[in-house]
């Protein structure tokens, strides 16, 4: 069979559109002997009708194993140059209760950026020495409440921050030990970095001005600093960029060390994975060999010592155990024209295949905020009809609500079927909006046969619960 015209150039027709590319699927995701997908033993069908759809499920051995595979490489490579390494969760990917413990009981500490994650990893019981808060705009009420229970380290970005951090800590008789977020000039995403000599955005401080922030913190006694820190983006496939942000944040780190101490040196997160076949992210465990000998070389080189390390995943660790599924709702074909080429050329047309489903960018905007790739598999039964290219769309009003751009699926799929976004774990929950009044889907994790609800689906009751003029569930009819 040969491709689609339509399909995207990266998109190979499949020898097998039933295929789980393990790269893309949680550990525990696989056919069983009828052919439907099973999550960690649990088969989508029984998934559907126990909990619906749409459904966020969390391979939680799969997240779990990431978790502890990321924290150990950067630990065990950290002590191979002597020093240590703090690994966080970065809570923004996907943060619920369970998960924040899950994270914990990994031996990970937790990275927030709001009073409302803060709430969460507290709620989780995770030792607040082993949060850290971030955010380019922390209210007052944020950074009181951060002092007041004792997180381990607040992540300062203007100087403002400097003051208003100081003061609290000086209103609750602490000594706040607080990171600098400077801007390295390096922004990386996939395979390239750009480094610049200054960017145009809103978080963290200019290199150059590094210094002058520290003596600001340093000049308060009600706050010790640790160090630098910086984040260069997202889904990023290889170490360059790393290295070359390491490498000019520890010029300044060096020359801070002649004011007083300098413990660590947090590089942030942004380790990828794959969403398509198209994706070959070096896995982040991979990665932390080749990260911490180029810190190990520059402070060679500058003749310091290696500092603390501490890096922020988020992505990597909780991306891939997700996977969303949904009902087919309808099926339609759309004749689309694609313009010949040349000056005689002749339009052809062909055909795209929509399949529509229960959900769409209230439960994952990234393809409409991002123009995210992902993948799409039929999950309730196997099939050997002909692949097709098929657009899976949401159910919003918007024309952007699409949840796959490009992919094949059996051309027999029908209204009623199952299908299975993978690789949904990170940035979609937490992304997750009421447009149109959809309800936030349940998340469930799965784990040796059994599944569980960790966040019940939202209600109509729930949606309508805050609108002053609601005057209860008889209102809303038998369907409440
Ligand atoms: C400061 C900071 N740390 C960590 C992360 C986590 O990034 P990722 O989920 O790509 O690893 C982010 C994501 O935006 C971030 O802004």
């Amino acid at each position: 069979m040969t491709s689609s015209p339509l399909a995207p150039d990266w998109l190979a027709h499949p020898h097998d559109a039933d295929a789980l590319p393990s790269p893309i699927w949680p550990a525990g995701a696989a056919r069983t002997e009828s052919g439907e997908i099973a999550f960690a033993g649990v088969p989508a069908s029984d998934l559907a009708a126990r909990f619906g759809t749409p459904l966020y499920v969390i391979d939680e051995t799969d997240a779990r194993t990431r978790a502890r595979g990321i924290r150990t490489a950067f630990q065990t490579e950290a002590a191979r140059v002597g020093t240590s390494c703090t690994v966080y969760y970065a809570g923004k990917a996907f943060l619920s209760i369970e998960v924040a413990r899950w994270m914990a009981e990994e031996g990970l500490s937790v990275d927030v950026c709001s009073g409302g994650e803060l709430a969460v990893a507290l709620a989780a019981g995770v030792d607040p020495a082993h949060i850290g808060l971030h955010g380019n705009n922390k209210s007052l009420a944020e950074i009181d409440r951060a002092v007041a229970v004792g997180v381990g380290v607040i992540v300062i970005d203007s100087a403002i921050e400097v003051e208003r951090v100081a003061e609290a800590a000086q209103r609750h008789g602490r000594i706040q030990d607080v990171r600098l977020r400077v801007n390295s000039g390096v922004h990386a995403h996939t395979h390239d970095f750009l480094a610049t000599a200054h960017e145009d955005q809103k978080f963290g401080v200019r290199l150059d001005q590094g210094a002058e922030y520290v003596a600001a913190i340093r000049a308060h006694d009600s706050l010790a600093f640790r160090g630098l820190h910086c984040h260069i983006g997202s889904q990023i496939f290889g170490s360059d960029g790393f290295a070359e942000s390491a490498a000019r944040l520890l010029e300044l780190h060096a020359r801070l060390l002649e004011g007083g101490a300098v413990p660590e040196l947090n590089l942030g997160g942004g380790f990828g994975i794959a969403y398509t076949t198209a994706d070959d992210p070096t896995p982040a465990p991979e990665l932390a060999a080749v990260i911490v000998d180029a810190v190990a070389a520059e402070c060679a080189r500058l003749g310091i010592p290696v500092p603390g390390l501490a890096f922020e995943p988020g992505r990597s660790i909780i991306g891939t155990a997700g996977v969303t599924l949904y009902e087919v709702g309808t099926v339609k074909d759309v004749l689309v024209s694609i313009p010949g080429e040349g000056a005689d050329a002749h339009p052809t047309d062909s055909v795209r295949r929509y399949v529509s489903v229960d959900g769409g960018m209230s439960d994952n905007a990234r393809p409409a905020l991002y123009g995210s790739d992902y993948s799409v598999r039929l999950a309730s039964r196997a099939s050997a009809a002909d692949p097709a290219l098929v657009r899976v769309a949401g159910k919003h009003c918007e024309s952007g609500d699409i949840v796959v751009y490009a992919d094949y699926l059996p051309g027999d799929v029908q209204p009623g079927d199952l299908l299975a976004v993978p690789a949904t774990g990170a940035y979609c929950w937490s992304l997750a909006s009421n447009y149109n009044y959809l309800g936030r889907p349940a998340v469930v994790a799965v784990q040796n046969g059994e599944a569980r609800v960790i966040v019940r689906r939202e209600t109509e009751h729930d949606l309508l619960a805050r609108d002053a003029a609601y005057v209860g569930p008889d209102s809303l009819g038998t369907l409440s």
